[in-house]
């Protein structure tokens, strides 16, 4: 057959008087052959020309390879032997080769990221992503969900996160926020009678960025009227089980439940990575009265010895033993003990002269210990042995090769806290959003015990990422009240900030729920990627800029005059702070 192909040269092998060409698009590659002889001499001084990333059109006949099939390329069995060349645009030689795999520094690769974009790997997942946008849409639409848009220039409700703020030009020193989430929007519908409403909405958070968060980012938000916790997690597994097909996955359907409780106590996490065991085991009672003053100091002082078992690694040389310590201290130990079962039925431990022998045999006991194993324990407050140990599990199943990624293992975590003790602002926080529901049976402990009351709270937790997030929502008055009271707000400043959604509540709310997917996150796993900027066009990197745009940047005196603003430059203010 005759064809006309277009694409951009990935590279021109010139074997005098022949030409091969490699033809890229984002379907593939494609071998182009040029032989005077077929294509004419003009046609040939071009293909002589070509160079890498030249935008090309080509017509040819389709023929089985003349050389040896390429088992590797969907197109290996053919060639293109061309007739018509013509050059649509020349490139200049570009920053870095344009390959799967690539081995240039990301910060490169941002800074030229329409070029990066160009790699068959970013493309894919890109595609990845457009698919399950498109098979999202269509899964909600056909369970009666309306897709609506709700604004990105809205009022600043901090509760959670840094707002990013808008100036106004119209109304100088007055400012919009970019909405965290469309959380208080999705709600107003619902008192509307929207009652099963979808977005894919930007979210905007001004918050130290880490692999798995953006400052802005895309979440899949839903909300909806009439129902419980069971019809939310009803419908999300059904769109889970069919987005995940997309990638040749079937999840198995009902999803793992597990208590928030039960998440920290067996993997000190609350969003635990059920791929593999290394369970956390409470050793507290066992190690009572033993001589090592690192355990009975911590349960003295109402805290907690715990441990894991990493199976097999009892012969790990004392270094590398001394480096997992080293981890552990990072997460907020103060050490790691640790105890190596022996082959011959001795131990190597940092402790175990402390123990009489008989507590020793219970502890490994306790522990599942067997010859060959090494057993590490943290001593503390009950939340920093959660941190270390939850952390140091993954650590350990990271560098054991335990993590594959292509099992993708599903976790509803429920019953969360609902408020959570802040340190720094030395008052209760809400653990999820101020609008949580807590748990009928946990009402009563409110005023007398706050941080125990649990939450209608759910997160839908992937291989040990929160993929999303979500609550049955206060809809009576009484306990919205009673929850801002908890939080510290007074009464007019409940009113000043969420005063439009306490406001609509007075019209007849009907009881809503609903959840929100980090679409980047979601889709970060399905493409088996480590890092949510690898499936994003247009990241931006730690430091909240884009390498490519140069955002943000100073702008023109003449807007800030405007917008009525003024910069103080660091200096000055020191300046000025001197005087
Ligand atoms: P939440 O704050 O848990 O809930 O957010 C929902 C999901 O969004 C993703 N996510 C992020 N992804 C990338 N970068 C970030 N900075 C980032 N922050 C959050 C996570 C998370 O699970 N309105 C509620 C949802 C609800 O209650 O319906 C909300 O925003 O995957
Ligand atoms: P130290 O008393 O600090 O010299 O610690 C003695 C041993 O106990 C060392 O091996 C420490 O790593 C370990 N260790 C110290 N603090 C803790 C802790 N909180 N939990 C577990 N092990 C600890």
């Amino acid at each position: 057959e005759k064809v006309t192909v277009m694409g951009w040269v990935q590279k021109s092998r010139n074997k005098g008087g022949i030409i091969f060409v490699d033809l890229r698009d984002r379907s593939g590659i494609l071998q182009l052959i040029f032989e005077e002889a077929d294509c004419g001499a003009e046609s040939f001084a071009k293909a002589e020309k070509l160079r890498s990333e030249f935008v090309i059109a080509v017509t040819g006949r389709v023929e089985a390879r003349s050389g040896a099939v390429n088992e590797n390329l969907k197109t290996g069995a053919i060639e293109i032997r061309a007739d018509y060349l013509r050059i649509l645009a020349e490139s200049e030689t570009p920053p870095f080769p344009i390959e799967e795999n690539s081995k240039t520094k990301e910060d490169l690769r941002l800074k030229y990221r329409y070029l990066d974009l160009r790699r068959p790997d970013i493309q894919r997942n890109l595609m990845t992503r457009s698919r399950v946008a498109i098979l999202t849409r269509a899964f909600l639409a056909e369970e009666g969900f309306l897709e609506i848009e709700t604004p990105t220039l809205i009022k600043s409700t901090p509760e959670g996160a840094r707002d990013y703020l808008v100036p106004s030009r119209v109304h100088p020193g007055s400012f919009y926020a970019l909405p965290q989430s469309p959380q208080l929007l999705k709600q107003l519908l619902m008192c509307s009678g929207y009652d099963r409403y979808f977005q894919i909405a930007k979210c905007f958070r001004d918050e130290d960025l880490r692999a798995d968060r953006q400052p802005e980012f895309t979440q899949v938000d839903m909300e909806l009227s009439f129902v419980d916790m069971d019809d939310v997690i009803d419908v999300n597994e059904r769109l889970l089980k069919y987005i995940f097909k997309e990638i040749g996955v079937d999840v198995q359907l009902p999803i793992q439940r597990m208590t928030w409780q039960e998440a920290m106590d067996r993997f000190g996490s609350d969003k635990p990575d059920i791929r593999f065991g290394m369970e956390l085991q409470d050793v507290s009672e066992v190690v009572k009265g033993c001589g090592f003053g690192v355990f009975t100091g911590a349960l003295e002082n109402g805290g907690t010895v715990r441990g894991i078992n990493a199976k097999g690694q009892g012969h790990m040389p004392r270094k590398k033993i001394d480096a997992l310590v080293e981890v552990a201290k990072t997460y907020g130990a103060k050490g790691l003990a640790y105890l190596a079962v022996n082959e011959d039925g001795t131990y190597k431990s940092s402790f175990a002269k402390f123990f009489e022998e008989e507590q020793l045999k219970e502890l490994v006991k306790a522990m599942d210990g067997e010859p060959g194993d090494l057993l590490l324990f943290a001593a503390d407050k009950k939340k920093v042995v959660w941190d270390v140990l939850g952390a140091l599990r993954l650590h350990l199943a990271k560098s054991l090769d335990l993590l594959k990624k292509d099992d993708f293992r599903f976790l509803w975590v429920t019953e969360f806290p609902l408020l959570e003790w802040s340190e720094e602002q030395n008052r209760f926080v809400a653990m999820h959003h101020p609008f949580t529901m807590p748990m009928e049976e946990d009402l009563d402990k409110i005023d007398s015990d706050p941080g125990a009351v649990r939450a209608q709270a759910y997160d839908i937790v992937l291989n040990g990422n929160e993929i999303g997030g979500g609550s049955i929502r206060i809809h009576q008055d009484d306990i919205q009240s009673k929850m801002f009271e908890v939080l510290g707000f007074t009464p007019e400043q409940a009113q000043k900030q969420f005063g439009f959604l306490l406001d609509a509540f007075k019209y007849g709310v009907p009881p809503h729920a609903g959840l929100a997917y980090g679409l980047d996150r979601l889709v970060m796993l399905m493409a088996k990627q480590d890092s949510i900027r690898d499936v994003i066009a247009f990241p931006k990197v730690k430091d909240a800029s884009c390498l490519m745009m140069q955002a943000p940047d100073e702008v023109d005196p003449k807007q800030l005059e405007e917008l009525g603003l003024e910069i103080e430059k660091k200096e000055e203010k020191e300046e000025k702070e001197e005087k």
